[in-house]
């Protein structure tokens, strides 16, 4: 993106961020998820290190969230409510404790870390003066908060008094400060919901909304009848040595009657903090509140503060954030991958994302009235998201970001321009438009002969009439079928006696161990030839990796183009084509891969003109590709070699000679294989 247009994506991402957190933070509405949220403010932290003269006064990415409501006293804080800075995965973990460690070569050896987990609730600063609560302030800006001491009080779990124990008795006298989050437990927003359900009232969108739209009212009753809580996370005096470490202040909390949390921990390895947080990573679902992460800070609290505040944030403390479940991104392309049964479904290209911890290319978009319903169009931002966890889907469209020129998504031109060839219908009552005068049986067949055919997976049984008989019989639905028929099966269709039906189930099970090569050419993804699928095995290795591979990648490779490449990313991206290859490994098959590059003919390109006489054309490539070389089905200016058979045109020869190519006999080519055999 050049500086022009950079500054254009600022402008509408401060917009809409600026839009969002006023929503967030005054209204207590919430208009994207976090996720979302966080996604855009990558985003535009990103461009603004790219373009730093671009960065004003008012970007979201200099200022502290919040302004305190106008309808609540405002009180200062004592100390300056902090942030925290995000890391995102065990590098980063480990880069924030070496970069303690160099700063404080003294203190390297002996860090000890408090974790806990990060509630997803509203900071609230709990004052107690000689054991008697006597304010509760939100954090607002961090420097000024609101007085919600009336609401507060409301809390069932927020003593009014705090208990006094001899051991911790000097924390009710003089002025004690308690910070800590004000949170609805998931069970307690369930129940009021269901409620509010039943008297046909709006839903609540999620616990922390409402708890921090609860506790900013101005009627305590109204607070009184919502079930919050608090749970504390720090325990403040003026004299700061009164609480040496998070260890002591968290069992002092307990001893004074406030609550936190059970589950946090002080290790002194930071490899157990890591186990820590990936155990977190799945049991925090089964946690009675939400949180999106843990909090790391060190133990001591005199290191803590030693380590002084960069920005809004200590040093010595970092929110570890667990994986975005949402996030945004660009829609690069629509394209469409032509489905098992026929029917043509767009599918959206994206700006590759991370969500919910791997990286997101491309989602089905289904059918046409749902890219419309949606308004999806290329160039548009999207919120993308993983349903279940796998696969991923488009939530909506924040058409603040939309650029000017965009066009609505328009199928039928699309079919068109994509699959000139092929006619599209759109039966009455259907959404999704299909091939016309094809049925799925019949693309099935069509599929399944290729798949068997000589320069696939080479299934010598498995030709026309049987292929038909089998699918006509229904006994294969899919290419991965053929790999779990019996013998039984097979003889209950007229066409098969014992001893075929025996070859048969023998000639397709001993091809469970194909090459990758004929493998992925035998899927039939369009545009992927014989020597595309060869190619792809050699860059990518599995089916995997190619399954992953982002448009960009493919297209790196010598020999696809866009067209190709988005042909292979609409192919991976149809879940119909996912679930036969789940299939395929569900029943054993398993292709394999020999790298051929670094082979004796690498870097020599074939041609094979006329017929043969000892071997097909097949078996001639497949040597040439075992050898390292490349096959080429045309003559062209980078051929090194032109194999010349029987009944050779004079064109093609002459068109050699203008090229320089050298030319061999098949007797010359039987030589040259065998010399540069193994
Ligand atoms: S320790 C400098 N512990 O997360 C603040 N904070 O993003 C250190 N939070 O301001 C706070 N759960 O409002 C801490 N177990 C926890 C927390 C927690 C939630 C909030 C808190 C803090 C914010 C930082």
């Amino acid at each position: 993106m050049n500086k022009f247009g950079a500054a254009e994506r600022i402008r509408k991402l401060k917009s809409l961020i600026n839009d969002y957190r006023y929503h967030y933070h005054v209204l207590d509405q919430s208009t994207m998820s976090e996720a979302a949220a966080d996604s855009l403010k990558h985003e535009l932290s990103a461009l603004e290190t790219k373009f730093p003269e671009l960065i004003t006064a008012d970007s979201p990415t200099q200022r502290v969230a919040g302004e305190p409501l106008a309808k609540f006293t405002q009180v200062t804080h004592s100390s300056r409510m902090l942030s925290l800075n995000d890391v995102f995965n065990t590098v980063e973990v480990v880069a924030w404790v070496d970069r303690l460690r160099k700063l404080r070569p003294a203190a390297a050896a002996s860090l000890e870390y408090f974790a806990d987990i990060k509630m997803d609730g509203l900071a609230c600063a709990l004052t107690y003066q000689d054991g008697r609560l006597v304010s509760a302030v939100t954090r607002g800006n961090g420097f000024v908060g609101e007085d919600v001491t009336l609401n507060v009080r409301t809390i069932e779990n927020v003593p009014l008094q705090l208990r006094s124990k001899p051991e911790y008795e000097q924390f009710c006298h003089g002025r004690t400060e308690i910070r800590g989050e004000i949170i609805m437990l998931k069970a307690d927003f369930t129940a009021l919901n269901i409620v509010r359900a039943a008297e046909a009232k709006p839903l609540f969108a999620n616990p922390r909304n409402l708890a921090a739209g609860t506790i900013r009212q101005l009627d305590p009753a109204l607070a009184a009848g919502r079930p919050l809580r608090f749970r504390a996370y720090d325990l403040l005096r003026d004299n700061p040595t009164d609480v040496p470490t998070n260890v002591y202040a968290y069992a002092a909390l307990r001893s004074l009657g406030i609550n936190s949390n059970a589950e946090a921990k002080v290790f002194t390895v930071i490899d157990d903090v890591l186990a820590f947080a990936s155990y977190w990573d799945e049991a925090r679902h089964a946690l009675s509140f939400n949180t999106d992460g843990l909090v790391i800070k060190l133990n001591d609290r005199k290191l803590y503060a030693d380590y002084g505040v960069v920005g809004k944030a200590p040093r010595a403390a970092v929110a570890y954030k667990y994986a975005a479940e949402e996030a945004t991104t660009i829609v690069k392309d629509i394209i469409l991958s032509i489905g098992r049964t026929g029917t043509a479904n767009p599918v959206a290209v994206f700006e590759p994302v991370v969500v919910a911890g791997s990286t997101i290319q491309h989602a089905t978009l289904h059918n046409a009235d749902e890219v419309a319903r949606k308004d999806i169009r290329i160039g548009d931002t999207v919120i993308i998201y993983k349903a279940g966890d796998i696969i991923p889907q488009v939530l909506r469209v924040l058409p603040e970001l939309r650029p000017n020129n965009t066009r609505a998504f328009d199928m039928e031109a699309e079919l068109k321009r994509q699959y000139p060839e092929l006619d599209f219908e759109r039966p009455s009552g259907e959404a999704a438009y299909r091939m016309k005068n094809v049925s799925g049986p019949l693309l099935l067949k069509r599929a399944l002969e290729h798949f068997a055919s000589k320069a696939a997976l080479d299934i010598d049984t498995l030709g026309e009439k049987n292929v038909g008989a089998l699918v006509d019989a229904g006994l294969v639905t899919d290419l991965a079928g053929i790999y779990a028929l019996t013998e039984a099966q097979i003889l209950e269709v007229d066409r098969f006696a014992q001893l075929s039906a025996q070859k048969l189930v023998t000639g397709i099970q001993i091809t469970k161990n194909p090459p990758l090569s004929r493998f992925i050419y035998g899927l039939g993804i369009r545009h992927a030839g014989a020597q595309t699928a060869l190619d792809l095995a050699d860059a990518f290795g599995s089916l995997t990796a190619l399954g992953r591979a982002s448009l960009d990648e493919l297209q790196a490779i010598d020999g696809v183009g866009k067209v190709v490449a988005e042909s292979i990313v609409a192919w991976f991206s149809d879940a119909d084509n996912l679930a036969v290859l789940e299939k395929f490994s569900r029943l054993g098959i398993q292709p394999h891969h020999e790298r051929h590059e670094d082979g004796p003919l690498h870097g020599q390109k074939f041609v094979i003109t006329g017929s043969l006489e000892t071997m097909s054309r097949e078996a001639a490539a497949d040597k040439v590709r075992s050898l390292g070389g490349v096959f080429q089905s045309t003559l062209s200016k980078d051929t090194t070699l032109l194999v010349v058979g029987a009944n050779v045109g004079a064109a093609k020869l002459a068109k050699a000679s203008k090229y320089g190519t050298k030319q061999i006999t098949e007797n010359e080519l039987l030589a040259f294989l065998n010399a540069n055999h193994g």
